[in-house]
């Protein structure tokens, strides 16, 4: 595995705190896009720079975090390599990559526990993509 991508706006930035920490533990190398601060900022800012580095294979998977997660979802998916999917439990996470090859997860901060969070990963990290009739479909998503 390469190195983790992570970013997040004001609303995330504890969540990410936490999501280091995780990572910390399991051994695996980041590399944090920002914010480093819990001060009011826009996501934008903080996305773009990740999903430009997953595009350029600087980093990969990414992990993405604002209050609800669909601001930086938004943002992320304007990149046509970027395949963001907005996840708050397992199995979510586990058909993000399974189905849709997904390669940042993007989590709602203000919506999920450090516990859901965890689970929430580890299934987006453990689980391959299945290709096969998943493949053509991913193959039609860029403009
Ligand atoms: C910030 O207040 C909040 O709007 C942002 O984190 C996100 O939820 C937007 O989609």
């Amino acid at each position: 595995m390469k190195i983790i991508g992570l970013c997040s706006d004001h609303a995330g930035f504890e969540l990410k705190e936490d999501v280091k920490k995780l990572l910390d533990s399991k051994g695996l190398a980041y590399k944090d896009f920002g914010t480093n601060t819990s001060d009011s900022c826009d996501y934008p800012d903080f996305a773009h720079p990740l999903a430009s580095a997953v595009e350029a294979g600087e980093v990969y998977p990414g992990i993405a975090v604002c209050g609800t997660g669909n601001g930086i979802a938004i943002t992320l998916n304007k990149h046509q390599e970027i395949r963001a999917a907005l996840c708050w439990n397992a199995e979510i996470a586990q058909l993000s990559r399974a189905h849709n090859d997904a390669n940042i997860l993007v989590l709602p901060g203000r919506f999920i526990n450090k516990e859901e969070t965890t689970k929430t990963i580890d299934a987006f990290l453990e689980t391959p993509f299945e290709g096969g009739r998943h493949k053509k479909r991913i193959e039609k998503i860029p403009l």
